[in-house]
């Protein structure tokens, strides 16, 4: 899909987010656990799910589509012990099916995973993890391959935070009888929601003095879940909302964006929050200040709003920074920045922005990051022109439902082009 926007439309109203991708993902994963179905409910309507329900589906779940975003997932055909490689290079949380099949079946094959290119993106703490509970871990030709006759309870220590892993490895645990612990686990609220949902399959588990317990069992039962709201989604909406002059209210948990609503703060934004949501005002970006921002492992600024927020920077005065603490390549967005009239430099894992006093329309192409390509959208809407932002990677689907419906519902002009439709233009027509 394209999106072809005509910018300096203010945004103003009310949106409310979608279930969080990130929790909705793994929690897809945990089905595969049990053997009695699972409901899940505000499940985004976006590439990256669909795909999961379809490696769930190709494992043998039954998938049912019961409207309105809820899906009943019930056990079909025997459980299949080898992921397809078509579905699984798609996404990286596709990778953490690996645990769960595993524990289920004594044995299974994963390919290596694909996912936004951040940079390398190994899996070493996820087999470590694995191989701490009692697997056999041979990483084969492009995928892996996990043995175990009985996997056991274990104290496991990750040497970072990695979300990935700490999911991973505690949705394995959930059917390893025992209590494992996870030291050092990553402290995401999607962390917490999968906890959460492996206690109600029959599996407590829970933080405890920063480590993660999981009382497994034999075997799990079924339960129904709503999804937490998703809080990538919030920011974003969020600073399309300054970036845009305009005046949005953000239907989400703010406590979830504490960092970020405080950067926001720190560059002079009116906010607002209630328990209900955040609600942004701007008038003038040009009194606005410039800011210096390191992504971290939450508590800290959440790396998926890096791009998004070079985008408001990038019309902020001064200068700004934004050094990625998490990812080694998150720089995706700044060729399109630029293309739009943004000044901005990479120097190694940190992007100098110069704000200037106004972007141009331009055309300009979403690679490899769902989130530069909000970032890209985000900066046509609050040019003055006319802008073709071209997604043939159909990134922005990945992370946004709905993107530009719920943009169009506050005011923006923004339409999809299919990609077949959309001639091509010349540069910076
Ligand atoms: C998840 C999110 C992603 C978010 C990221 C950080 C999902 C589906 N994706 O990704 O949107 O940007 O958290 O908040 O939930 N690492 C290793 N070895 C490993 C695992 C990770 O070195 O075995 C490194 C990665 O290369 C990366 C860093 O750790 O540099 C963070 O990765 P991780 O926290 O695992 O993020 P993901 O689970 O991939």
């Amino acid at each position: 899909m394209n999106y072809r926007i005509l910018g300096g439309r203010a945004l103003t109203g009310e949106v409310t987010v979608p279930g969080a991708k990130n929790a909705v993902l793994h929690l897809l994963a945990a089905a595969l656990l049990t053997d009695e179905p699972v409901v899940l409910r505000d499940v985004p309507d976006l590439r990256d799910v669909r795909t999961q329900l379809a490696l769930l589906e190709a494992l043998g779940k039954r998938v049912e589509p019961l409207g309105e975003g809820t899906y009943r997932i019930a056990p079909g055909r025997a459980l299949a012990a080898e992921a397809p490689s078509e579905l699984v290079r798609q996404l990286r949380a596709s990778f953490h099916v690996l645990g769960p099949l595993l524990a289920r079946l004594g044995e299974a094959y994963v390919p290596l995973p694909g996912g936004d290119v951040l940079g390398p993106r190994p899996v070493d703490l996820h087999l470590r993890g694995l191989e701490a509970l009692g697997a056999d871990v041979e990483v084969v030709e492009g995928g892996v391959c996990a043995r175990a006759r009985r996997l056991r309870p274990a104290t496991i220590a990750l040497p970072y935070p990695s979300v990935g892993a700490t999911i991973h490895l505690a949705l394995t645990a959930a059917l390893v009888p025992g209590t494992t612990v996870i030291e050092n686990p990553a402290r995401e609220p999607e962390v917490d929601e999968i906890l959460a949902f492996l206690s109600a399959l029959g599996a407590p588990a829970r933080r405890k003095g920063g480590r993660i317990e999981v009382r497994g069992r034999e075997e799990l039962g079924g339960a129904e879940h709503r999804a937490m709201p998703d809080r990538i989604c919030a920011g974003t909406y969020l600073l399309a909302g300054v970036l845009t002059r305009g005046e949005l209210t953000v239907r989400c948990r703010p406590w979830h964006l504490r960092p970020f609503l405080d950067t926001l703060r720190a560059m002079g934004v009116e906010l607002r929050e209630s328990s209900e949501g955040v609600a942004v005002r701007c008038e003038d970006l040009r009194a606005l200040r410039p800011v210096a921002v390191e992504t971290e492992p939450y508590p800290g600024f959440p790396t998926d709003l890096h791009p998004p927020l070079a985008a408001l920077l990038s019309l902020v005065p001064g200068e700004s920074r934004i050094r990625e603490g998490v990812f080694q390549d998150r720089f995706a967005y700044a060729q399109g920045l630029s293309a739009l009239g943004a000044r901005v430099r990479i120097r190694g894992r940190e992007a100098i922005i110069e704000g200037v006093p106004q972007l141009r329309g331009a055309e300009v192409r979403v690679e490899r990051d769902n989130r530069a390509g909000a970032a890209l959208v985000l900066a046509a809407l609050a040019t003055e022109g006319e802008s073709l932002v071209r997604d043939e990677e159909e990134q922005i689907p990945r992370g946004y439902s709905r993107f530009a419906e719920t943009l169009r519902s506050l005011g923006a002009d923004i339409t999809e082009e299919s990609l077949i439709a959309t001639q091509p233009r010349e540069e910076g027509e």
